[in-house]
């Protein structure tokens, strides 16, 4: 993990002694007039800051858009060396999650030009509030700070080595406090799902994430097993092992446990179930993709990681309900051994499976993922999969796709993705989307053809979820960030790690 060092401090902003102080600005102009003159403020009280950006903020070569920068060097009155000013957009529409991407922003405008330390100020204004600010910027700043390029040789150390998150002195301290050490956790939590996600397959086999999982879950905490083939037969988990069977990686599968300390869960209590895709290479199988971008099928595993991300952090923040992790880990691979289309394979549930296509593999892992995830106890689930490319072409790279069995679980997850800023689009289940799944040799069929395919493989989970409350989240889209934003590094997204984390914490 990197190995950014963040602080919080109540210091006046004129007395802050750093290489850069960020602040947040915002336009207020409020005219529908597209081409009306922005009228950019900094969202600070500081009388001086405000004055050393007067000259620039009235120059009209600022707009204060979101994620819009400029620098001054040697600000007037200041004790810091640089003013960055970071943009939050229209004043009217700015919200906690955009000063989270501008504290992202500041530290990728930092890290390439050699900038080792900064300080960035909260926004003071109500709509904006301290703690959910401190803590969406510490977030941001981890999110910022990772760069996917480990396996480069010329990889240069730039990570910021010191992040200050700089919170107006009359706000609530303790608060503020609480909610910035809450940041500190899930920011790295993400980040330690990123790293999983952009490991390569060949460094990443199922077994190694295994490992991983393990050495995480020892280190915070967490109860843990690991089991491989062995574990899969005796479960009779014919569908997760028909993936699997096809390469010479064993599967694993992976379970993690939080139990809350010192708090009485009555026996009726909820359990949450976490369920995660953890193909760590998906070839096709038999029904092998073509070669054009399959290389990007390393990322197979980011509903696992994304689980495992959140279990970490489930594991610091202690909420008080219980939850179980089960990570779901194969090689989708066409080894002679693998499995064909037309093969019937039955589920640890006993539904029986004709695979139509051998590419349509996760949601096999998941069928067994959910059924042993109720055996264990869970009675509520979310799964977390990069399951379809439908749900891209529905939705693109700007939602992730969401779908649910129960409407009360899904308000619960829909708040949570309020806190979290993460973007999610309900899409829908329902009886013509079943229907595209029946089989006529087996209980349903592994593909329901061209048309609505994110719905039908919802559907298709929603076989072994039963009557279980569940919420099945397809990241296909959102993963993996396809091109670099001021805020965010190109690669793995760490996508589903908050708002699974907010939407566990509402128990
Ligand atoms: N892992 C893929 C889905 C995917 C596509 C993830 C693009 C990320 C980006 C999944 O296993 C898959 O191959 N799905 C097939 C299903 C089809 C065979 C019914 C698909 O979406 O084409
Ligand atoms: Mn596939
Ligand atoms: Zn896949």
């Amino acid at each position: 993990m990197g190995d950014m060092r963040t602080q919080l401090s109540f210091l006046n902003l004129t007395e802050i002694e750093t290489e850069v102080l960020a602040v947040p600005a915002a336009d207020t102009q409020t005219s529908k007039d597209r081409d009306a003159k922005a009228q950019p403020v900094l969202l600070i009280a500081d009388e001086a800051v405000k004055a050393a950006a007067a000259a620039l903020l009235s120059s009209g070569e600022y707009k204060a858009g979101a994620n819009e920068t400029v620098l001054l060097h040697a600000p007037a009155g200041l004790k810091a060396k640089r003013l960055l000013i970071v943009g939050l957009g229209k004043q009217a529409k700015a919200t906690v999650n955009g000063v989270r991407n501008a504290a992202g922003t500041a530290v990728r405008y930092g890290k390439p030009r050699g900038i080792r330390e900064l300080v960035f100020a909260l926004p003071e204004c109500e709509f904006l509030p301290a703690g959910p600010s401190a803590r969406a910027a510490v977030e941001g700043a981890f999110v910022g700070d990772f760069d996917p390029d480990t396996y480069r040789s010329d990889r240069k150390d730039q990570s910021v080595e010191l992040f200050t998150v700089a919170a107006p002195a009359a706000s609530g301290k303790t608060a503020v406090e609480a909610a910035y050490a809450e940041g500190v956790i899930v920011g790295e939590s993400q980040n330690f799902t990123r790293e999983l996600v952009n490991e390569p397959g060949n460094k990443l086999t199922p077994t190694i994430l295994g490992q991983r999982a393990a050495l995480m879950a020892s280190e915070v905490g967490l109860g843990w097993e690991v089991h491989s083939t062995e574990k899969l037969k005796e479960l009779k988990m014919g569908a997760f092992w028909s993936v699997s069977q096809g390469s010479e990686e064993p599967p694993a599968l992976i379970v993690l446990r939080y139990e809350p300390e010192g708090v009485t869960v009555d026996p009726g209590a909820p359990v949450l179930g976490l369920v995660g895709k953890g193909i760590t290479f998906d070839s096709g199988g038999i029904s092998l993709k073509p070669g054009d971008n399959m290389e990007k099928m390393e990322y197979d595993m980011a509903g696992g990681a994304a689980m495992l991300g959140a279990m970490r952090a489930i594991a610091l923040l202690k909420p008080r309900v219980r939850v179980i992790g089960v990570v779901c880990a194969a090689e989708n691979m066409p080894d002679g051994k693998a499995q064909k289309p037309g093969d019937v394979q039955t589920a640890m549930s006993g539904k029986t499976i004709e695979i139509i296509n051998t590419d349509a593999e996760g949601r096999l892992v998941l069928a067994d993922g959910l059924t042993y995830a109720k055996q264990l106890g869970a009675t509520h689930l979310i799964d977390a999969a990069t399951l379809t490319g439908a749900c891209v072409v529905a939705l693109g790279m700007i939602n992730a796709g969401a779908f649910a069995n129960d409407d009360a679980i899904y308000a619960k997850y829909d708040t949570a993705l309020a806190t979290s800023g993460e973007k999610f689009w309900r899409l829908p289940l329902g009886e013509e989307y079943a229907d595209l799944i029946k089989s006529e040799i087996g209980d349903i069929k592994n593909t329901g053809g061209r048309w609505g395919g994110a719905s039908t493989a919802a559907e298709f989970l929603k076989v072994f979820a039963e009557d279980t409350p569940w919420i099945h989240l397809d990241i296909a889209g959102l993963a993996w960030v396809e091109d670099s934003k001021p805020y965010i590094a190109k690669g793995p997204s760490g996508i589903g790690v908050r708002s699974i984390l907010e939407w566990v914490r509402s128990y």
